[in-house]
């Protein structure tokens, strides 16, 4: 019986070399580190350098997160990533009335450049590649980032990370937005130039999948979705008057890993083919590099059960698995207990533990790609493509990934499909061990982390500090040619440096731009 995949492809119960008839290896594989990069960005992979082992962190102020990443190098991460707090994502102070309630509890709060300084307290900056996952106020966090990098004297050349900056995927499925789209195409446009020409080996964006896929979205839709936005960033920046192989190079992906193996795999080598296509036929790029569709992985928040927490520890090692079969750069391993609360000091270094695992105790990094010229994967991996592709021209046919958005058809067809998924496991019909079979009553005793509530006040009180120490004069100047740059076309990246280095607040700093850009407002077309 022919078993149907999370993009609705069949996968077979036999292959045999007739699901290969006609292939060429040649043209459809290509060697690894070379167009279109099927089998992989770099030609040794793993066999040169295993991915970054870089957990998604995160919550109270700087100094508690401080803490946990200097407990996770100690633990042997090799990268970190910031979760920052909602306030924050948002453009608001800690001590904003919006903001009560939510300071500090899905990631740290940081209002200024005196928080980013206790964020990374002892810890090189110059040594380590971060990733901040931010979006609408992404630059004037790579700028806090930035300017305590200067104080620890790094050589700007040297600094390396990402910031997710990726606002369209927060219009279709994550909803941490600030500014109309106009404004945040051009807000992006101006991290690629500024970052060309200050921080070159900063990754500008991290155009997501993630997201959508945690909404409900297919692999095939996951990765339609998200190169159509890659595809809208690009042709914002070559509008905007920059050369593509000058920005493409340092644009990055991020992805989800579901239990689904074998169709992660075929996802992650069709979206490699597929970009390095597009990057060449439509944008003309010629640097190699510009081609390669480098990724983060994420392995499925959505798929851990609160029911028998410590059975996540197997799924995620699965997805882990999946990830690094399909040749992931970085990535974060879910804590088992996630779906129950923040993780604790013993569920995020298991989560570290198990890509050690992957790492040094299997054979998956001895080789490239082992998939290759397998008949299911070959087959699966044209497949998806062949889904993706389909999905893409529906978006091109609305005019592009920002209409196609105005009409609300990702997140339709996202919703669709999240019904399904719904459905589906509600009848019983998708097994979910724990859930809705394999049920078991005895519940081990669980102690979740908590966050201090006072954290709050502390944070508020260190504001009001910050406000009555500066110079607020030199604040008000600083904003006041902000919002002159960006009623203008001047790059708005200098005159924001200017503002937060004279201690200008996050959320000072987004309603400056606020009062000349607006806020976006959803056009929900249902
Ligand atoms: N051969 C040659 N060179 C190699 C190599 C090999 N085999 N492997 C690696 N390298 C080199 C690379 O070229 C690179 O050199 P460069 O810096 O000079 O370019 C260096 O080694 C580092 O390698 P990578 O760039 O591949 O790995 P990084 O980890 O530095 O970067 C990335 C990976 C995907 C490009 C980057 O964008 C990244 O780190 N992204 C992370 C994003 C992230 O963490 N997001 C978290 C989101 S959490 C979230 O949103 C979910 C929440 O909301 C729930």
């Amino acid at each position: 019986m022919t078993h149907e995949s999370e993009s609705g492809l069949p996968i077979e119960p036999v292959y045999g070399p007739e699901a290969l008839a006609g292939w060429d290896p040649a043209e459809r594989l290509g060697a690894p580190g070379a167009y279109p990069f099927t089998r992989g960005v770099y030609p040794s992979m793993y066999t040169g350098r295993p991915w970054t082992m870089r957990q998604y962190a995160g919550f109270g102020t700087a100094t508690e997160s401080n803490a946990r990443y200097r407990q996770l190098i100690e633990h042997g991460t090799t990268g970190l990533s910031v979760a920052f707090d909602l306030p924050t994502q948002m453009g608001h102070d800690s001590d904003a009335p919006i903001a009560h309630g939510e300071v500090g509890k899905v990631g740290v709060a940081v209002d200024s450049v005196d928080d980013m300084r206790v964020l990374f307290d002892g810890i090189p900056l110059g040594e380590v590649s971060t990733s901040m996952t931010i979006n609408a106020p992404a630059a004037l966090l790579l700028l806090l980032y930035q300017l305590v990098a200067e104080e620890q004297g790094v050589d700007p050349a040297r600094l390396t990370g990402t910031i997710q900056n990726d606002v369209l995927k927060e219009y279709i499925a994550r909803g941490t937005y600030i500014f109309p789209p106009g404004p945040s195409l051009r807000l992006t446009a101006d991290v690629f130039r500024y970052c060309g020409a200050e921080l070159p080996r900063w990754n500008t964006i991290s155009i997501s999948g993630y997201h959508m896929a945690e909404a409900g979205a297919s692999p095939a839709q996951e990765i339609a979705f998200t190169l159509a936005d890659g595809i809208e960033y690009v042709r914002t920046a070559v509008a905007a008057g920059m050369d593509v192989d000058d920005f493409a190079p340092r644009l990055s992906f991020f992805f989800v890993a579901r239990t689904t193996l074998l169709e992660e795999v075929a996802k992650f080598r069709a979206a490699r083919r597929m970009w390095a296509e597009v990057m060449r036929e439509e944008f003309g790029a010629r640097n190699p590099k510009s081609l390669m569709l480098r990724f983060h992985t994420q392995t499925a928040g959505v798929q851990l059960t609160a029911q028998q927490p410590e059975v996540n520890l197997v799924r995620v090692a699965v997805q882990g698995l999946g990830a690094v079969l399909g040749g992931t750069q970085s990535l974060h391993t879910n804590s088992f207990d996630e779906a129950i609360a923040l993780p604790t000091d013993k569920s995020a270094r298991l989560a570290l533990r198990t890509q050690q695992v992957l790492a040094y105790e299997t054979d998956v990094t001895a080789t490239v790609d082992p998939f290759a010229g397998s008949y299911v994967m070959e087959r699966m991996t044209d497949d998806v493509e062949a889904a993706a592709r389909e999905l893409m021209l529906r978006v091109e046919d609305l005019g592009g990934a920002v209409r196609a958005i105005e009409q609300g058809f990702q997140k339709g067809e996202i919703e669709r499909n999240a019904y399904r998924i719904a459905r589906e496991t509600d009848s019983g019909e998708r097994v979910v061990v724990g859930v809705n079979r394999f049920r078991s009553d005895e519940e081990e005793p669980y102690e979740p982390l908590r966050v201090d509530p006072a954290i709050e006040e502390r944070q508020s009180a260190r504001l009001a500090l910050l406000r009555a120490e500066r110079d607020a004069a030199a604040v008000e100047s600083a904003l006041a040619a902000l919002k002159e740059a960006a009623k203008g076309e001047a790059n708005v990246l200098y005159p924001m440096k200017d503002a937060l280095r004279a201690r200008a607040t996050v959320g000072e700093v987004c309603g400056a731009l606020r009062e000349v850009w607006g806020a976006y407002e959803p056009t929900d077309a249902f």
